[in-house]
């Protein structure tokens, strides 16, 4: 997989890597997901030609990135991956395009934040496989159009909403990840376990799967930072006791919330109390960028029911006060429950 190293965001450490599902069959859960790209695959394939467009979106650490590289692998073609902001002139874009080979998979992750005058000339290139290049300036600019191989564009986004509808009227495939379930998780945990040479037992994977936020990505961090207590503290087997212990140690409580997590709820509680309050007031609350709340955080945490979006911002709810174990005010200012 060529990988473009000003993309430090999309790369991962070689552990991480080692742990990426490499084919479909490696890739667990998504089913629905997975049987509808198995069906484009092998129809594309019959037919000698690049799969369609695909716009993948979903929460982070979903597998939307893994996604890309497995329908390079399936077609057996190579996979080039940038981002949006990495794309910052319509020439950066051109220089990718233009070295394609047919029907590589060309991934932008974050596709959201493509510069508008990079989005203008993908449109052609999605549609037409044609790349209009401007030659000169002023009066006697003139623009040339270049044919380019044909070839599949995979985009990711956190952000659905922020895909303009001209680019994602260009996609023919759209596929949103939800969240895992937690025995999806414990299966990857037993992988992930076995490919960094750690052994660990049911319970203990079990633990781990609730503990995950639901999320592919996590499961692996947790499972590395258990055994790394395991190797530190106790006997390098992952057993139940050692999970618990390490879990307590990383500061991950039982729903799987983490320091920035509480930070969040406890914000809307005491000094909010228990709002609404805004993105932008309750991100400089927690002192994390507005766009990490509310895609890195937030959907995880509307998911579990802890807290509500209402028109006029963020809400506490019975669960989240029940959770961090703080009593809920008789007539909550404000509330919308
Ligand atoms: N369905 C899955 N099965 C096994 N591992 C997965 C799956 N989805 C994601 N992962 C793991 O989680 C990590 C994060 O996935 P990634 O594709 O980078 O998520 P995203 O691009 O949606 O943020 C990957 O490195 C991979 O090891
Ligand atoms: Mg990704």
């Amino acid at each position: 997989m060529r990988e473009d190293s000003l993309l430090s965001s999309t790369i991962e450490n070689e552990e991480e890597l080692s742990l990426r599902p490499r084919d479909l069959d490696e890739f667990i859960g998504q089913a629905k997901v997975k049987n509808r790209l198995r069906i484009s695959l092998e129809a594309a394939t019959k037919e000698g030609r690049p799969l369609d467009h695909v716009l993948f979106s979903g929460p982070p650490g979903l597998g939307k990135t893994t996604l890309a590289s497995i329908i390079a692998a399936e077609k057996g073609v190579a996979i080039r991956v940038t981002s949006g902001p990495a794309l910052e002139r319509p020439g950066d874009l051109a220089a990718i395009l233009s070295n394609l080979q047919p029907q590589d998979v060309f991934f932008i992750d974050e596709i959201h934040r493509l510069p508008r005058a990079v989005e203008e000339i993908l449109y052609p290139a999605m549609e037409d496989f044609q790349l209009d290049v401007v030659l000169g300036k002023g009066p006697t600019a003139q623009s040339i159009r270049i044919d380019l191989p044909r070839f599949t564009l995979v985009g990711a986004t956190t952000r659905k909403g922020k895909v303009t509808a001209p680019l994602r009227d260009r996609f023919g495939i759209e596929e949103k990840l939800d969240f895992y379930e937690p025995d999806e998780l414990a299966v990857i945990i037993r992988r992930s376990a076995e490919i960094i040479n750690v052994k660990i037992d049911e319970a203990a994977a079990e633990l781990i799967s609730v503990r995950s936020r639901r999320t592919p990505r996590i499961a692996n961090r947790l499972l590395a930072r258990v055994r790394d207590y395991a190797v530190a503290r106790a006997s390098g087997f992952i057993e139940l006791s050692v999970a618990e212990e390490a879990l307590t140690v990383f500061e991950v409580d039982d729903l799987g919330l983490d320091k920035v997590d509480r930070a969040i709820l406890l914000a809307i509680i005491d000094r909010f109390s228990g709002g609404p309050v805004g993105l932008s007031t309750l991100s400089i609350a927690v002192a994390e960028e507005p766009e990490t709340v509310e895609d890195a955080y937030e959907p995880f945490l509307l998911q579990s029911g802890l807290i509500k979006r209402t028109p006029q911002g963020r809400v506490a709810t019975e669960h989240a006060y029940a959770h961090l174990g703080i009593e809920r005010p008789e007539t909550p200012q404000g509330t919308l429950l």
